[in-house]
């Protein structure tokens, strides 16, 4: 299956409301002179459209007469299932925007200008020219078991990219999910932090981790929670997010290394997510991906390096395109992209990319035995920085 290149893309708009949908075609237009825009005026004039031609993209109104949105994005991903669905929604529209689950990857809140629409499209393509193989964008695209856009994620999302947004509007969005918060004050009491047992809290864990990490938390355990796997299955699931959760403890051991204190709280996060892409593995692929990793740690062969041979992408890649078909900022995107192959996207001091490459082979080295193959540390990366394959345990002894 071959992707369409950023620049040439193709659209659909569809909206009932001809001075919107018309003023979007024409400023998207002007900004982007080799995009093909066509507009429809109803969900079944875009059907009948998707049916005689091919899109890359849609962006749908949800609140439409007759067919709504959702209803027009439910046809639309059986019709054309590999063309990527935005919808357009107002904060008002909740109740539909809860039966749009499962339809649109994305949403983008009204009023949203040409530019918002553009930018929202570009990353998504931006980061999928990033990836190797087209069988990613087949693989996360095709991927209804894990709710890309499920509502209490895209909810958390939201509100924390919301410039205006404080503590208690995410504690008390976080408390909404009871599953959530335990996980949450389970990390947040670990001896790690300082805080055994003292956590009660989702204020207090907000105040100790901070409002990224805990956000980047609550994201991971909102798409674990929506996998609909059986038990053998789930205990990899935990496996992961367990790992994960280590390589953000270990990350804030090498705080002695980060000069830019952002990059520590880009590292957290991009820590908490960076296997995320395992887990649409996991869902996918079953089984046959359990027996994956029991073959990476016989034959001694990366992980990552047996998922592109056997699947033709690996989960750097995946997690990536999901986090941009999230809207998660592109830092984020980048390091999850990059983190097996730092190298590939490094600039010239340590960067959260090559932070989070190190701090992955750390949490894995430290543990004693892995269920799968973990990696190396990158060569030309060590060369660089000076750093011994033995770095984890040098900062271990330098910080205790
Ligand atoms: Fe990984
Ligand atoms: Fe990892």
């Amino acid at each position: 299956m071959q992707y369409a290149d950023p620049e040439t893309l193709k659209i659909l708009l569809v909206d009932d409301e001809p001075k919107i949908v018309n003023g979007l075609e024409r400023n998207i237009g002007m900004m982007e002179a080799d995009w093909e825009i066509e507009v429809a005026y109803s969900g079944a004039e875009g059907l009948e459209m998707l049916a005689r031609e091919s899109f890359d993209v849609i962006v749908s109104d949800l609140r439409m007469p007759e067919m709504n949105g959702a209803q027009f994005l439910e046809k639309a991903k059986v019709s054309a299932p590999a063309t990527l669905r935005f919808i357009l929604t107002g904060y008002a529209d909740q109740d539909l925007m809860v039966r749009a689950t499962g339809v649109a990857h994305r949403y983008l809140i009204k009023p949203c200008d040409s530019r918002e629409v553009i930018d929202a499209i570009r990353q998504v393509y931006e980061s999928r020219s990033l990836m190797l193989d087209s069988d990613i964008i087949r693989f996360v695209t095709e991927t209804n078991e894990l709710h890309i856009n499920n509502q209490p994620l895209q909810d958390l999302l939201e509100l924390t990219n919301d410039t205006d947004c404080d503590t208690d509007d995410v504690a008390n969005m976080i408390e909404s999910q009871p599953t959530v918060h335990a996980s949450i004050l389970h990390v947040s009491n670990s001896a790690f932090f300082g805080a055994g047992g003292q956590i009660e809290t989702m204020r207090e864990a907000l105040h100790i981790l901070g409002l990224e990490f805990v956000s980047s938390l609550a994201s991971f355990e909102l798409a674990r929670r929506e996998m609909n796997l059986p038990p053998h299955l789930h205990a990899m699931a935990g496996t992961v997010l367990k790992h994960c959760v280590e390589t953000s403890q270990f990350a804030l051991q090498m705080k002695p290394l980060i000069e830019n204190p952002q990059f520590l709280s880009t590292l957290s996060s991009l820590s908490l997510l960076h296997d995320l892409g395992k887990l649409v593995f996991l869902m996918r692929q079953g089984d046959d991906y359990a027996r994956l990793w029991k073959e990476s740690a016989e034959q001694n062969v990366p992980l990552w390096k047996m998922e592109r041979e056997a699947y033709g992408c690996d989960h750097a890649g995946i997690g990536a395109y999901l986090f941009a078909l999230w809207g998660l900022p592109e830092a984020l995107v980048q390091g999850v992209a990059w983190h097996h192959q730092p190298t590939k996207a490094m600039k010239d001091r340590l960067c959260p990319v090559s932070l989070l490459h190190m701090a992955n082979y750390g949490a894995h080295k430290t543990r004693e035995q892995s269920a799968y193959c973990s990696g190396e540390l990158d060569a030309e990366l060590a060369q660089r920085f000076s750093l011994s394959p033995d770095f984890h345990n040098e900062l271990k002894r330098q910080s205790a």
